[in-house]
């Protein structure tokens, strides 16, 4: 028997104020984005902004539906539209903050596992790592490079591209 360890890292910084000028506002950038959140049921807004290589920002929320398995998370729908849309254009970074009226969030939210295996294809078909940046209303701000830090065991099997 082996015992096996896998570090992750990622920054923390105490405020979105102390990232360079580009991060910080695409940080704004998600906030803006999440007052299209359609989220009547968990009444948590999600915004998500996409940073490509050319410059261009591309934005997306979280979109409920009363069938609830029919929605979708904000980075998701940020993802998505980058691929129908921009698939030449390599994501460099995405920003995602939430809001919420029901409860103070005190920690950045993290994606869902489904988020982060979109990412993964993503960072994939770009041949490049994404940065990114997560913050809340109040709290630190975690920044993380590279969908290996986040997703370690995640599901790639090359073979299925042949
Ligand atoms: N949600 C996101 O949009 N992104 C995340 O990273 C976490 C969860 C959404 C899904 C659902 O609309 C609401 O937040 C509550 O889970």
């Amino acid at each position: 028997m082996t015992n096996h360890e896998i570090k992750i890292a990622f920054e923390e910084y105490d405020s979105i104020k102390e990232l360079d000028k580009t991060d910080y506002e695409l940080c704004l950038e998600a906030a803006n984005a999440l007052k299209n959140s359609h989220s009547p049921y968990s009444k948590f807004r999600v915004g998500a902004a996409l940073r490509l290589q050319s410059g261009k920002i591309i934005y997306g929320s979280n979109q409920e539906n009363v069938a609830y398995p029919s929605g979708l998370c904000a980075e998701r729908v940020a993802l998505f539209y980058w691929g129908a849309n921009h698939p030449d254009d390599p994501v460099e970074s995405m920003a995602v903050t939430a809001q919420t009226d029901e409860f103070a969030l005190t920690k950045p939210v993290t994606s869902c596992g489904s988020c982060l295996q979109v990412l993964a294809e993503v960072e994939k078909k770009q041949n490049k790592p994404i940065k990114i940046i997560l913050y809340a209303q109040q709290g630190p701000v975690w920044v993380i490079k590279g969908i290996e830090n986040q997703l370690p065991f995640l599901f790639f099997e090359d073979r299925l591209n042949a």
